[in-house]
């Protein structure tokens, strides 16, 4: 049985702060239930500004940061150390001031990488990354999986009626003149943000609230791709005030 909910802030600023000490608490219970914790982490400036927020909490090694397997919902196929590289920020931000498991973090691999300059033959590699670390031998039973979203419905590197969309047997898909750019970029499929228990779909402002009201409304994911980023146990949007200012008022 899979639940959704909607967790509705003040301002981008108290959205980012609560989602990080919401992240910090679920990760810490996970941690103390089953030892260890996999999250799966997200670009774009919502994402980035979340791990900001849990590097400055008070609380952050509540979490068991030995005891952490990260992986990236979608990549920017670029150098790594383009400013561009999601993983980058991500550094910035967080992993590099807490003390992970270096062999627990599990990155795309950049264009000038192990795979080249092959987007392809990347999206390949952490296909197989994913199966090697999965108990059914295709993609990890994720703990909670962090997204994005654009205006159009977008989420990870999946836009609306691209091949991405429809993909249904692959994990991992390159990514080729993405509307978002950059233009190359490596990215979960639905069928593998899926497999995540638990979803939380991150994301501020007013561009945002008509795809966000359309996809809690239950929009086709073809058109509204954010639409299929659901948890296998729970869906949970955290959003500011301007981006939930569509959903319908049931609130007091
Ligand atoms: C990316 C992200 C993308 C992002 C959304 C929202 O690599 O660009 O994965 O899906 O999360 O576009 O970005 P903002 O939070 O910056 O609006």
């Amino acid at each position: 049985m899979s639940t959704s909910g909607v967790v509705v802030h003040r301002d981008p600023e108290l959205l980012a702060a609560a989602t990080a000490a919401r992240l910090i608490t679920r990760i810490a219970d996970v941690q103390a239930e089953r030892g260890s914790a996999s999250v799966v982490l997200t670009g774009g400036g919502t994402g980035i500004a979340v791990l900001e927020h849990v590097r400055h909490s008070p609380a952050r090694d509540a979490i068991d940061w030995a005891k952490l397997d990260l992986y990236w919902g979608d990549e920017r196929f670029v150098p790594v150390d383009d400013d561009e590289r999601n993983e980058k920020q991500a550094r910035q931000a967080l992993l590099d001031h807490v003390p992970l498991d270096p062999s627990r973090v599990h990155p795309m691999a950049a264009s000038d990488g192990e795979f080249g300059s092959d987007p392809d033959a990347a999206a390949d590699g952490y296909a197989r990354l994913l199966a090697g670390a999965a108990a059914d031998g295709w993609v990890p039973a994720f703990d909670i999986t962090l997204l994005g979203l654009g205006g159009e419905g977008h989420t990870a590197s999946i836009f609306p009626d691209s091949p991405a969309v429809h993909e249904r047997e692959r994990s991992v898909i390159s990514v080729r003149e993405s509307p978002k750019p950059p233009p190359t970029r490596v990215s979960l499929t639905l069928p593998a943000i899926r497999r995540s228990a638990e979803v939380w779909l991150v994301t501020t402002g007013s561009a945002k609230s008509d795809a966000v009201a359309l996809a809690v409304a239950g929009a086709p994911e073809a058109q509204l791709p954010v639409a299929g980023a659901r948890g296998s146990r729970r869906t949970l949007w955290l959003l500011d005030e301007a981006a939930a200012d569509a959903l319908p008022r049931t609130r007091p």
